[in-house]
């Protein structure tokens, strides 16, 4: 069986594809056939968010794909800058209108700070007011699931504490050089399913020798391998390319990486994301 077609089932019911299309930093005027390609090969979990500006883009994929819009499962993210009830209510349906679609399947709150202040100040009272407005929009049928993305254990302690749905997902960076387990643990505790951002690093792993060799081993490409070990850590994987080739072979996961790699992996330490370093969720705070 392909990967392709494998889900989890989050808590509430809803049924989410183990592995998805990242789609940051693939322009708005690229999107749609990105969408379209990746969908051809199987594909059926895409990801994207406010802030990357290509909405419009995976909307227009979605629609011109050929795939009923229920076959697919399609994600956004509200602004990290939004910590407001009736801002929230309103960017969420700017998300509907822009993808042209009357409900998504997983809307998540992008990072419990602004952008240009990650892990910094306090925003409890914002998030949990970005966080109603996502309980309201899920209420409603907008959103088929909430969740959350770059919380800590304090910050989902937080919505926890006056929400009325736990998140059913938390959106994290996961990979091979960057394992959280003690979050993880925490959200698996709580059935709050996590996603893996930045499976391949951003791109930085592809230039690590340890990596490279263990790759070697099972006869896969390093991206395989670190997809591969998100999948086995109980995450959805959300790998980014517009490379057709790129799609299709980060889809052919079909081994199985040893308990005693899989202990070599996690415990990796490789954060060092080269230029990408300038972006916030990469500074390491
Ligand atoms: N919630 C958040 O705060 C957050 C933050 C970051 C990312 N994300 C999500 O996670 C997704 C993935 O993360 P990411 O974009 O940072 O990075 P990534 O998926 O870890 O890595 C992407 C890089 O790997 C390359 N790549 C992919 N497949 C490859 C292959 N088979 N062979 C060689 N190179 C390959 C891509 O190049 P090509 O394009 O040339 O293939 C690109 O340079 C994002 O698109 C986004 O949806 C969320």
């Amino acid at each position: 069986m392909s990967i392709l077609t494998e889900t989890y089932t989050l808590s509430n019911g809803v049924e989410i594809p183990k592995l998805g299309l990242g789609t940051w930093l693939i322009a708005d005027d690229k999107a749609a056939a990105a969408v379209r390609d990746a969908v051809e090969i199987g594909y059926r979990n895409i990801d994207t968010a406010q802030a990357y500006g290509n909405e419009r883009g995976v909307g227009e994929g979605i629609h011109t794909s050929g795939t009923p819009r229920e076959d697919l499962f399609v994600s956004t993210k509200l602004a990290a800058e939004i910590k407001d009830y009736d801002q929230a209510v309103a960017a969420i349906d700017g998300s509907l209108a822009k993808l042209k679609l009357d409900y998504v399947d997983l809307m998540l709150i992008h990072s419990p700070q602004p952008w240009n202040d990650f892990r910094g100040g306090d925003y409890a009272e914002g998030n949990r007011q970005a966080w109603r407005a996502l309980e309201d929009a899920h209420s409603a049928g907008k959103l088929r699931a909430i969740g959350v993305s770059n919380f800590e254990q304090h910050d989902l302690e937080n919505i926890l504490s006056s929400g009325t749905v736990t998140p059913h997902v938390n959106q994290l960076l996961v990979h091979a050089g960057n394992t959280p387990t003690d979050l993880l643990a925490y959200c698996d505790g709580r059935n709050i399913l996590v996603e893996a951002y930045s499976p391949i690093a951003h791109g930085e792993i592809l230039n690590n020798p340890d990596v490279a060799a263990m790759a070697e081993k099972y006869g896969v490409s390093v991206p395989q391998l670190c997809i591969r070990y998100t999948l086995q850590l109980g995450t959805v994987s959300l790998p980014k390319t517009a490379n057709p080739e790129h799609m299709r072979s980060n889809a052919q996961v079909d081994f199985v990486v040893s308990d005693s790699d899989m202990n070599a992996l996690r415990n990796l330490h490789a954060r060092d994301y080269g230029d990408a370093s300038v972006f916030p969720v990469y500074r390491g705070k």
